[in-house]
């Protein structure tokens, strides 16, 4: 019989266990490493660890593995304060210590920029207390058994909540109501999480979920780049007057930011492709104008002005026709809010071919525990 000519790396498959050398942290927050030259991201490590670790899944280009036993660990590495972590979905950074956390973070950050829009980032990621504690929407199911839990990680499998709940849920969020058993149909049968209500008076879908940032938000327009004017400032400042501009809120969800600049004395239009998010934006900033529907439709359809835009767009970001859009409206500032640092270079990069430079730029630890952040770009006219 012929000696196989395959690699290792070709031979691998799902379920095999190898041993690896992780190197830098990647976009998503998995730690690249290497099986004979293919690349393999690997979650539940740290850069400069030698692991053991399963493959997941093993494609084309690059394979995934999840670490089942750690050979040299990092300094960095902490015992997660939950006993599901490295299972459920919700926690990917609970083996790593909060300041490297926030280390690790802004190393992707730093690289997204670099890499993607060429630009050269020497921020830190700043820390929001608490790193438990502070999630305030959960979504819970049930498990075979009937016990509520948590998804995996990439799996529809339920991993039960342990005896002290979630780690990162706030305190006074609604916990898991009563599994109760459902027979609607027989798709839906079996265990289902009655849903607990929140508090009265919350915001709806998004709204009191990122307090933080909307602190992080009022010191952008207080204070954008330490130099640069915010709402109130510029030529409503140099009117001496606070306030008076015009301005867009895109993406607006239920009007959180629509909410701070309207306090800025500004004169607010807030877009949403959400019409019921809309509805609560309405209720929230009954002074503000909200307009429901596609951003890049409405910024084509309707004859808007602005002085000030601030955008917070899903994870998918912008994308360049909206970038466009926005630059031809000739802001004098742009407040660009983002979770996911890729999409963000991606727009600034298209922000600089249209005239818009990054005065500022900064990340929040928003989501500690995990490997989200969320970063404040300031954008003024070159
Ligand atoms: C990151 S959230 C922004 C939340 C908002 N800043 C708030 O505090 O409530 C992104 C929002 O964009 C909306 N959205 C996503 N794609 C959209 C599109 N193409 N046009 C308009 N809104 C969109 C989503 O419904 C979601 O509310």
């Amino acid at each position: 019989m012929p000696a196989s000519t395959s690699t290792p790396a070709e031979r691998a498959r799902v379920g095999d266990v190898v041993d690896l050398v992780l190197e830098e942290i990647a976009q998503g927050g998995h730690c690249v490493a290497r099986l004979d030259g293919q690349v393999v991201f690997v979650r539940d490590g740290l850069p400069g660890e030698r692991v053991r670790a399963r493959l997941t899944s093993v494609g084309a280009r690059f394979a995934r593995a999840a670490v089942t036993e750690v050979l040299v660990a990092s300094a960095d590495r902490v015992v997660p304060p939950c006993p599901v972590a490295g299972r459920c979905g919700g926690c990917d950074f609970q083996h790593v210590a909060p300041a490297a956390q926030r280390e690790l973070k802004r190393r992707v950050v730093a690289g997204q920029l670099q890499h993607l829009a060429g630009l050269t980032w020497d921020g830190v990621v700043e820390e929001v207390p608490p790193v438990l504690g502070w999630r305030t929407r959960m979504r819970y199911h049930a498990t075979p058994e009937g016990r509520a839990g948590l998804r995996g990680h990439r799996t529809h499998d339920i991993v039960p909540l342990p005896a002290e709940g979630c780690r990162i849920a706030a305190p006074a969020s609604p916990g898991p109501g009563r599994v109760h058993r459902r027979n609607a149909g027989r798709r839906h049968r079996g265990w289902a999480v009655l849903r607990r209500r929140g508090r009265p008076g919350a915001r709806g879908p998004r709204g009191g979920e990122r307090p933080a940032l909307g602190r992080g938000c009022r010191r952008l327009l207080a204070e954008p780049s330490g130099r640069s004017p915010g709402a109130g400032r510029g030529r409503a400042g140099r009117r001496g007057a606070p306030g008076g501009e015009r301005a867009l809120d895109l993406y607006c969800g239920v009007g959180l930011f629509a909410g701070a600049l309207a306090t800025a004395g500004c004169e607010v239009t807030g877009i949403e492709g959400s019409k019921q998010a809309v509805a609560h934006a309405r209720r929230n900033v009954p002074e503000a104008r909200f307009l429901a529907g596609s951003v890049a439709a409405l910024l084509r359809r309707e004859r808007l002005t602005a002085d000030i835009v601030v955008l917070d767009p899903p994870r998918a970001g912008a994308g360049p026709d909206v970038i466009e859009a926005i630059a031809a409206l000739e802001p004098r500032v742009v407040g660009y809010v983002s979770c996911d640092p890729a999409t963000l270079a991606r727009d600034l990069a298209a922000a600089g071919r249209h005239g818009y430079r990054v005065a500022s730029l900064r990340c929040f630890d928003l989501f500690p525990m995990t490997h989200h952040a969320e970063c404040l770009a300031v954008l003024e006219p070159r």
